[in-house]
């Protein structure tokens, strides 16, 4: 699977976001090291704090199905906004959490240009141990 299927999955799940509050619905796709796709959407919440994004759904979708870290190979997501959409930064640190530095991450914009990056360029110097 190429990074264009990828995001072409976390666009297809855009639309299940539960986005009421702010009309802002976001699709992430994760590429498991067996093949396997897991897709997530953002959840919000009358309270808003307790709104999860849609990476972080995905990643304990996965978690939950029996992932860890090591099995990620990729993640991609989707938005509708003009300029590439980058992760927030608890996602980030989820993704520091189960996933390996080198990691591509693919994110896209509304001409679905695809910008990748690794999750060290996102988050350099990340607090991974607390064996330091
Ligand atoms: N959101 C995501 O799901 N992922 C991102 O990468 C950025 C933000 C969600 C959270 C909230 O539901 C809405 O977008 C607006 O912040």
């Amino acid at each position: 699977m190429n990074k264009e299927q990828l995001m072409e999955q976390a666009r297809a799940v855009k639309h299940a976001a539960y986005a009421p509050y702010s009309k802002f619905p976001v699709g992430a796709a994760i590429l498991l090291k067996d093949g396997t796709v897991i897709t997530g959407v953002n959840v919000e919440n009358v309270s808003f704090g307790a709104t999860n994004c849609a990476e972080r759904t995905a990643f304990f979708t996965a978690v939950a199905r029996g992932y860890a870290k090591g099995d990620f190979q990729a993640i991609a997501v989707a938005g509708d906004t003009e300029d590439f959409l980058p992760p927030c930064s608890i996602c980030r640190q989820v993704m520091a959490e189960f996933c390996y530095p080198d990691m591509p991450v693919y994110l896209t914009n509304n001409k679905q240009d695809i910008l990748e990056l690794k999750l060290r360029e996102l988050l350099p110097y990340a607090f991974t141990d607390l064996d330091m």
